[in-house]
């Protein structure tokens, strides 16, 4: 019988590439998203009609729901990507950050090792709970500093990062106490189709089409490193399969560049497929920098690549173009997540930045 899946969070940018890459795969979804502003049910279009995904509206600090859920479809894993994910709007409201990224994930963990516990063998041994993190809760790095490795102390700078560190250390504190079988992974960033327009890429994307100013906090020189998204997920999906219970593993694109390099690229890029009578790059402003702004990322991703044979199949040139043209050929998409609540974000973040 096909393996079923518990994915939280998989309504949002990366997990709805996780959500149809398990589909392609023919693994069973049962996909648990409390639909925010980040949620969208349009990235799961192609699914509608698919009796094997199911998707439910819930939050992962739900107790009885999630209960429900695991005794219902009784899945051999849960993969965790439902949180609070954007630096700029922890720092604007950073309890919301610790409701669903701590005490969701607290609760999550809770839920499901009451289950587990009560598993027959060999359900209970090959059970996995895999939870998705990221590079930022190791902190910043100077220019000429080692990458980041599993290894590396945690130093989150961030409300965001330091409630996903709090997540880790949960995670690690489950397996270690309860002997749950957990994996962590912590990615760099992560850049393609359907990322919502709050996110460097997409915003630049969307700006520069509708010759609006594209905002560079700072001098632009803060260096992060980029992997596609559907190469994140490949990865989290050979984790799932291969990895050693109770370790994490970094992922990273080797793919290091200053933003202003990101931003220049895009600029290029739409230059090429829809040439503007003025630059896209006309419209860069450098703008009031993020506070606690980490200057640099970058990732050791040697374990995963040693260990379990990973290698991304996206280079940054080719992945940058495909996912320029994408938000091109989506107009409908960009014209949906761009109404309403997200005007009301544009405004609270960049009114005041000058
Ligand atoms: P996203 O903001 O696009 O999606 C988050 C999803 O979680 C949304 O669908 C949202 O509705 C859902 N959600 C939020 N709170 C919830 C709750 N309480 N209960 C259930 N669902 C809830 O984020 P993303 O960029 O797809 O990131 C997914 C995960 O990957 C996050 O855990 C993030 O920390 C991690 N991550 C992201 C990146 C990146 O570059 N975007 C890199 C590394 C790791
Ligand atoms: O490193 C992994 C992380 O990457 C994930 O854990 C986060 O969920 C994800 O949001 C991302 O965090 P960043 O803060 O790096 O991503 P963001 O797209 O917000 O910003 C990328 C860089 O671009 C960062 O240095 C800030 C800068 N920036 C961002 C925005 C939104 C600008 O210069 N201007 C902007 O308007």
């Amino acid at each position: 019988m096909a393996r079923t899946l518990l994915v939280t969070g998989g309504a949002g940018f990366i997990g709805s590439c996780f959500v149809l890459q398990a589909r392609e795969r023919g693994e069973r979804v049962i996909n648990l998203d409390k639909l925010t502003y980040a949620g969208n049910p349009d990235n799961l279009a192609s699914l509608a009609q698919d009796p094997d995904h199911i998707l439910v509206q819930g939050d992962i600090g739900n107790a009885e729901l999630v209960n429900w859920l695991l005794r219902q479809y009784r899945p051999d894993a849960v993969v965790n990507f439902a949180a609070e994910s954007h630096v700029d709007r922890s720092i604007l409201d950073p309890e919301a950050f610790v409701r669903t990224n701590v005490l969701g994930t607290s609760t999550l963990l809770r839920v499901v090792k009451n289950w587990w516990q009560n598993l027959d063998e060999p359900a209970k041994s090959s059970f996995r709970f895999l939870h998705v993190s990221t590079d930022e809760v190791y902190g910043a790095l100077k220019p000429g500093d080692p990458a980041f490795c599993e290894t590396t102390p945690y130093s989150p700078n961030s409300p965001y990062s330091a409630s996903k560190a709090a997540s880790d250390h949960l995670v690690r504190a489950f397996h270690e106490t309860y002997g749950l079988p957990t994996l962590i992974t912590n990615c760099s960033n992560n850049y393609g189709p359907r990322q919502f327009p709050e996110k460097l890429i997409p915003l630049t994307i969307i700006n520069a089409r509708n010759n609006r100013s594209i905002p560079v906090y700072g001098t632009g020189s803060n260096i992060r490193d980029w992997l596609h998204v559907e190469d994140h997920c490949a990865a989290i999906a050979l984790v799932l399969e291969k990895g050693r219970v109770g370790e994490s593993y970094n992922i990273g694109g080797h793919s290091a560049r200053t933003n202003l390099e990101v931003v220049q690229s895009i600029c290029e890029i739409l230059q090429q497929e829809e040439p503007s009578p003025t630059m896209y790059a006309d419209l860069i402003l450098f703008v009031t920098d993020r506070p606690g702004h980490d200057f640099r990322y970058a990732i050791d991703c040697s374990k995963i690549e040693r260990e379990l044979g990973w290698k991304p199949a996206h280079t940054f040139a080719t992945g940058l173009v495909d996912t320029v043209l994408w938000y091109l050929a989506n107009d409908a998409w960009v014209e949906n997540v761009c109404s309403g609540a997200y005007l009301d974000w544009v405004d609270r973040n960049y009114g005041h930045r000058g």
